[in-house]
This record gives C-alpha cells, structure tokens and sequence, in this order.
C-alpha cells in the first residue's frame, strides 16, 4: 500500500486529493496545525465522509523538527505540499506570515523530504497568480512570472526552490501551476463561494444585496476535483517537471456572477453592488492558461464546465444554508 503525506490536508484541495488517494488504496496521511477548534478544522473531510479514513498528524509548515519527524516516522512515498496563506488580498496585511509560510514553508517540507526520505516523490502547489501582470495573453510553461502581490512572490519563492531540489538534489520534485480552481468547499472568502453563497442567501431571502470589488477581473475557473487528479498524474511521472493546468477559458467575475444568479431566476444588476473598499492594491487583471503540456504529458484535461460548476456550488450553499435555519 503506498502512502501519502499532504500538507494542507483541510483544505479545499487537500480534501479532493485525499478522497481520490484513498480511491486508489492509498494509506492518507494529513499534517494538521494545532488549533483551539479542532472539531472545526476537519468539515471538508467531513462533508466527503472520509473523516475517519484519514490518519491526522500534528506538525506546522513553519517548524522543521515537526516536518522531519513526521517524514522520518511515516516515509511516506508521496508528499503533496498544498498548506499555504493561500488568500491573496490577506497577503498584503499579512505580508511577512505569509512569504513564512506559502514561501519558507515549502523550503522546510522540501528540506525534510531530502533529509529524511529523498526519494519520495514531491508536489508543490504552485499558482497562476505568479503570472500576475501578464507577460503573454496564454500563459503556458515558458511564459515569465510577474508576481503582483505578495502571496505571488512568496509562490514564486516556493515554485524555483522546487525545481531547485530537482536540478541540485536530483529530487523527483514537480511544481503544478494551477489556475483557480474552486468547488462547493472553496473558503468562503473566495470569489466564487462569495458569489454562490451570497446569491443563495438572496434567494432565500436572508439578504438583499451581494458586494464585491474589481468585476472586470478575468479568471480562467475550473473544479478542484479535476485540478487533484492532475497532481496524482504529475507524481506517476518517470520524470518529475512543471505543468500549468488550466481549463483554456477565460471569464469575467461579472459573468461568473451572472451564471449564479440566472441559476436561481434573479436578476443579478437588482442585487450586485461593486464597493471600491473591495479592490486590490494591486490587481491581476487577466488570466488564460495553455495546459497543452499537460494533456500531452499527463492525458489530463479539465472536464467540468463554469456553469456545472457554479450550479453545483448554488446548490449546495442554498441546501447548506436552509440547513441552518
Ligand atoms: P485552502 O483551502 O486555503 O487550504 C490551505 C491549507 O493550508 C489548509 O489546510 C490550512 O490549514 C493549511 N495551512 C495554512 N497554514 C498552515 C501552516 N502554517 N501549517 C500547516 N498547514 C497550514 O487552499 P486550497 O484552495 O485548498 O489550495 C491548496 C494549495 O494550492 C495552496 O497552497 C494554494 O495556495 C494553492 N493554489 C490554489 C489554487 C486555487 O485556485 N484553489 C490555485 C493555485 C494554487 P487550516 O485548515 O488549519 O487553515
Ligand atoms: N475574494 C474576492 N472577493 N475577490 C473579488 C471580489 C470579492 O468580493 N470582488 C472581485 N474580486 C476579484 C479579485 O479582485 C480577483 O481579481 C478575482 O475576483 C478572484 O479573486 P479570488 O477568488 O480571491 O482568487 P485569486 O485569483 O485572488 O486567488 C486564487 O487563485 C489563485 C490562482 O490564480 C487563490 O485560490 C490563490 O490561492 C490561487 O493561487
């Protein structure tokens, strides 16, 4: 049986990817931080029902012994690095934590996989958002970065330390570059799940108006569950290497928007407010990903459409939510 570490394992992703490992006979190792709230940390798993299918280990991507003595204990065969500050607009108030974190923190799981089990095979959460101000209208492989934010540059960080280790250790490291990707257990901070949520609240009538900020932004959107299967491939690979995974469509929040809205019969201008407390201090305006690489390399493709997916998520918030009433 072969074993798994993800970091991150409570997250959106961590929760997709561990479901498909344990699909696969994986043995599913999640690193989990310490919190006062531990019978909130684990909804998502929850909400897959593979809660008690899952080993939880105690450890922070910030402290290295931790990191080491779990690679040490479990040698794992495969190390998914997905924990990270992972919301931009916090990077810009939470600066310092964040390049600790979503950028050193992927240094430190690295140095533990070298010290500890060198050959493992590694995966680092790598982001879109390092295209930041775009360098090319398909952004691919070779495209160059142009980090606009903080949680950008601490990516950026992350993403040449993974293939650092690859060229100076001979790591089978790879670096996915992945476009946003959401589903019903996106943060609720989240563009999208802000929208389906907020429309669900409206069409219950909890609430009267959705806020939000830069509407013009361009985003090229598809569903976590695809996005992990993606980084499985990467990690079956002879060789490890970077791969952008992108669905190859780009749409703006105002017509993401509008899909949510025309899923539940309302007119979205009756309800949509833009509040300029909502923008950025810096923005990235467009992005548009060429996963050519991938579906050549890997056979992966993207196989949910926008509008499936943010049907799926109204659904879900409105059955969430008349839950809780
Ligand atoms: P997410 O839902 O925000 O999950 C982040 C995870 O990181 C959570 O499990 C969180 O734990 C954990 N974490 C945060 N700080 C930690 C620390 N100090 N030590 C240990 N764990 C820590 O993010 P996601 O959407 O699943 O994304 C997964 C990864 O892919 C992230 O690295 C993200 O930056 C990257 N990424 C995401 C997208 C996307 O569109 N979703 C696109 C490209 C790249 P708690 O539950 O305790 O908070
Ligand atoms: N969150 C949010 N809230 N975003 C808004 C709002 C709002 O009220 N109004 C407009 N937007 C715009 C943002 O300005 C941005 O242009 C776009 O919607 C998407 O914002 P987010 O959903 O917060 O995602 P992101 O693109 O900044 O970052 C996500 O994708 C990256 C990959 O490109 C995150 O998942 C990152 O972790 C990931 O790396």
């Amino acid at each position: 049986m072969k074993k798994a570490l993800i970091t991150g394992i409570t997250g959106q992703d961590g929760a997709y990817l561990a479901q498909l490992l344990l699909g696969k006979g994986y043995a599913v190792h999640g690193l989990v931080r310490r919190s006062s709230t531990t019978d909130m940390n684990d909804v998502r798993l929850r909400w897959l029902g593979i809660v008690d299918d899952v080993q939880m280990v105690d450890g922070d991507l910030a402290d290295l012994s931790s990191l080491m003595r779990i690679v040490r204990d479990l040698q794992p065969d495969e190390v998914y690095n997905l924990a990270a500050q992972s919301f931009v607009k916090t990077s810009w108030q939470q600066p310092l934590l964040t390049g600790a974190i979503t950028g050193l923190g992927c240094a430190n799981v690295l140095e533990a996989v070298r010290i500890e089990k060198p050959d493992a095979h590694f995966y680092q959460a790598s982001s879109s958002e390092m295209y930041g101000l775009i360098q090319e209208p398909l952004q691919s492989e070779t495209t160059p970065f142009y980090p606009r934010s903080p949680y950008a540059a601490a990516k950026l960080y992350a993403h040449w330390m993974t293939v650092n280790y690859r060229e100076s250790f001979g790591m089978h490291a790879s670096s996915g570059i992945l476009f946003n990707h959401e589903s019903p257990l996106r943060g609720i901070e989240f563009v999208t799940r802000k929208v389906t949520d907020g429309v669900a609240r409206i069409k219950l009538g909890v609430s009267r108006e959705l806020r939000l900020g830069n509407i013009d932004a361009k985003r090229d959107w598809g569903h976590a569950r695809d996005y992990v299967k993606a980084m499985w491939l990467m990690l079956q690979q002879e060789r490890a290497d970077d791969y952008v995974v992108a669905t190859g469509r780009t749409v703006t929040v105002r017509d993401m928007c509008r899909i949510a809205f025309e899923h539940c019969g309302l007119a979205m201008d009756d309800h949509l407010v833009v509040d300029p407390a909502l923008f950025r201090p810096a923005e990235v305006d467009l992005l548009l990903g060429n996963a050519a690489k991938a579906k050549a390399r890997l056979g992966w493709e993207a196989e949910t459409s926008l509008e499936e997916m943010i049907q799926e998520m109204v659904d879900a918030d409105l059955n969430r939510i008349s839950a809780n009433r």
